[in-house]
């Protein structure tokens, strides 16, 4: 029975994982925080009422379906006072499974107590959130080749490079590689290189001894042995400080990690993916980042398209974030979009990709009158975007409009250019009512490239006050 039911879910695209007693489920069912589960009600040792209350009590708005044998009728009643979404008496008809399936799931999508526990469960075990391949929307020749590719290379131990731009889910894709290889019962763990200084980066990775460093008050193991069977992913790999590339090469190489101010070897079963915003080839070529290393990362390199490479990818997200906004008991029906809203939409180049849409939309969503997303609730980038000619600056931002009474005669390229930044960047951190990090994101960059621009501008203005 588990083995069918876990066929049926996974041509449904959903990624069952299998369990083959109630007692195990119990076990591990938090730490891999799934989206929706299946449990027989009569099973040796812990029953699936069991289950089914510690479900609920630590996985709040996850649906549990119950299969059930007619002479549990019993058992069923009390399952379904205890919680249970939905039961399917045995013998069952596939399409029975399915539908049951597919309405537990649409029903969780739209009560508002899902994302709270999976928010929650994030916060509690270090980001394990479950996968389920049909979340990441797309259906343009270029997504396509990234779900063939992500088939063809999720069960191998090959390392993985994903390349590109903010906000094109990257992370998304490294969380599916994993969830879709057998090591899917074990961690993923992931970290990014660029949120910690290097000394701190180190520790976290391979973990240190108790007095190794000042600070370091007990011993404490790294991200690599956290993983242990899982999947270590190492996002912004490319703001990895040289040293410390190093010490990543030498750890895939012997497969083997040293804790700061340890003597010994713990050997490790770890699969790497790495990501990268920046070409890392050409970072490679230019000497900041190591040959060897970059070889042995980008052993299979998949490529995120950017937004604007699959712009007929829009209406499809769109409709997917109006409908993750939609509010069982606030909105009466699904959210819609205008016709003339959708095409500004369309239109516009999105520079931090599928993120900046996202959150475009999560504004408008929160802004539109009567569950109707118009023009007017979008983002003012977005809509300014529209009424300037094509063209501008390659990287499809919003274009400012220079008139000749404002033209800044005198200053030079790099000024006048880091002026229009800072204004953006200010616009956008209002807009965001000051949350940088928020902010950030919509801009399509990293909060430590936010900060360090306004810091540098900062020190610009600084410099004029002294010189002048
Ligand atoms: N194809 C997609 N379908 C649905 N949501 C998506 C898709 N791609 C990205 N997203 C959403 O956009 C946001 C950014 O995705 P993700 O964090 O995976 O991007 P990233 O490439 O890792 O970005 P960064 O380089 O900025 O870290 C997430 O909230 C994610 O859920
Ligand atoms: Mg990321």
């Amino acid at each position: 029975m588990v083995q069918v039911i876990s066929s049926l879910c996974a041509e449904g695209g959903h990624s069952p994982i299998a369990y083959s007693s109630g007692q195990k489920a119990l076990g591990l069912m938090l730490s891999h925080a799934p989206q929706l589960i299946i449990s027989d009600v009569r099973m040796e040792g812990v029953s699936g009422l069991e289950v089914l209350k510690a479900a609920k009590a630590n996985l709040p708005g996850v649906p549990v379906i119950l299969v059930t044998g007619s002479k549990q009728l019993e058992l069923t009643v009390e399952a379904i006072r205890a919680g249970a979404s939905d039961y399917i008496l045995k013998p069952f008809k596939v399409d029975e499974l399915k539908s049951a399936i597919e309405r537990a799931l649409e029903n969780a999508s739209h009560s508002a107590a899902l994302p709270q526990a999976v928010a929650a469960l994030k916060a509690g075990t270090g980001q394990r959130e479950p996968m389920r391949f049909e979340s990441i929307i797309g259906q343009s020749a270029r997504m396509r080749e990234v779900f063939d590719l992500v088939e063809k290379v999720a069960n191998t131990d090959s390392t993985i490079l994903i390349l590109g731009e903010s906000g094109t889910g990257k992370e998304l894709i490294a969380r599916a590689l994993h969830f879709k290889s057998a090591r899917r019962e074990h961690p993923f763990v992931a970290i990014n290189c660029s949120a910690l200084p290097e000394n701190l980066l180190e520790s976290e990775l391979f973990g240190h001894k108790k007095g190794a460093f000042t600070g370091a008050v007990q011993d404490k193991i790294g991200l690599f042995e956290e993983a242990e069977g899982g999947t270590i992913f190492l996002d912004e790999i490319n703001s990895m400080a040289p040293l410390l590339q190093t010490k990543l090469l030498r750890v895939l190489q012997e497969r083997m990690v040293r804790r700061v101010g340890d003597n010994g070897n713990v050997p490790i079963h770890v699969r790497v993916l790495a990501a990268t915003n920046e070409p890392l080839y050409e970072k490679m070529k230019t000497g900041a980042f190591r040959q060897d290393l970059y070889y042995r990362l980008a052993v299979i390199p998949v490529e995120m398209p950017s937004l604007r490479d699959r712009q007929d990818d829009i209406p499809l997200l769109v409709e997917h974030f109006l409908r993750k906004h939609t509010r069982a008991g606030v909105h009466e029906n699904p959210l819609q979009i205008e016709e003339n809203a959708l095409r500004t939409l369309c239109a516009y180049r999105w520079p931090g990709n599928v993120r900046e849409l996202e959150n475009a939309m999560e504004r408008a969503c929160a802004l539109c009158d009567n569950g109707v997303v118009r023009t007017k609730d979008l983002p003012p980038q977005v809509v300014r975007a529209e009424n300037v000619p094509a063209g501008g600056f390659g990287g499809g931002a919003p274009v400012p409009v220079v008139s000749e009474a404002v033209l800044p005669v005198g200053a030079t390229l790099d000024e006048y250019i880091s002026g229009q930044e800072r204004r953006f960047i200010e616009e956008t951190i209002r807009l965001n009512k000051g949350v940088r990090e928020k902010a950030a994101q919509m801009l399509g960059i990293s909060t430590a490239t936010l900060y360090r621009k306004l810091d540098a501008d900062r020190k610009l203005q600084t410099r004029k006050g002294t010189d002048s």
